[in-house]
């Protein structure tokens, strides 16, 4: 179908991972985290291009691993929306769709779900119910506490027309606003935004727990 290239950040530093290195290059189920998110996407023939955003200083390492999926390396940013921006340049679909290089357990489904709701909606995010109160500290005190009704936990892949993500990133750039999401940038704009159900085994991998828990889902998958 050639309408939907993906944009992979994979440029960070894993600071809470607390290894003193990027966390995608950590081990996870016999390979690197980075390779299964990487053969997720490079798996979907419908994907036309995979952009890849890295550090200069992992380049050649994931150089290495990415080799055999055919996926393009462009340079990253210093911050998530930074590298995405970036990718992002080299896109020439119809439509993208972005996804943390961190979330190595996402099915194949989900990602045509999450796309096909982007064709119809021209924007759609993977998100799922929160099931913690939410609540609001400063200096060791409760100063809010949320209503967790309505209260949504945003994921990736999350998938816009490629115009539309630019349009909105350059407004948030321009307006010095930094997202954790493409979506809040394309929210500003006051454009609707369509969720798919994602799912738990979609989490991101963000400590050494997380970790933990995908290598579980991972071997669990392995056995079925
Ligand atoms: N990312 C990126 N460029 C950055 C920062 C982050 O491409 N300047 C990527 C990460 O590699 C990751 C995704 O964005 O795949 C989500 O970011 P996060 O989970 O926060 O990863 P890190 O920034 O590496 O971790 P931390 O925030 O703990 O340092
Ligand atoms: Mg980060």
């Amino acid at each position: 179908m050639n309408l939907f290239s993906a944009v992979i950040p994979a440029a960070g530093s894993g600071r809470r991972m607390g290894k003193g290195f990027n966390k995608l290059l950590l081990p996870l189920g016999g390979v690197t985290l980075l390779e299964c998110t990487l053969r997720l996407f490079a798996g979907c023939p419908w994907i036309k291009e995979v952009f890849l955003v890295v550090q200069e200083s992992d380049r050649l390492e994931i150089e290495a691993i990415a080799a055999p999926y055919g996926v393009r390396l462009v340079q990253g940013g210093n911050t998530r929306q930074d590298s995405v921006s970036r990718g992002l340049e080299q896109v020439e679909t119809p439509f993208v769709l972005v996804h943390d290089g961190a979330r190595p357990l996402v099915s194949p489904e989900k990602i045509l779900e999450v796309a096909e709701a982007a064709r119809r909606n021209e924007a759609a995010i993977l998100a799922i119910p929160i099931k913690d109160t939410v609540t609001r500290v400063s200096e060791g005190l409760i100063t809010g506490t949320i209503p967790r009704e309505g209260l949504w936990a945003a994921q990736t892949p999350q998938a816009f027309r490629t115009v539309l993500l630019r349009e909105a990133i350059r407004k948030a750039a321009q307006e010095l606003f930094e997202g954790t999401d493409e979506a809040s940038l394309v929210e500003r704009l006051g454009h609707r935004i369509a969720v798919v159900e994602g799912s738990e085994r979609n989490l991101k991998v963000t400590t050494p727990m997380d970790l933990l828990i995908a290598e579980h889902i991972m071997n669990q998958r392995g056995a079925r």
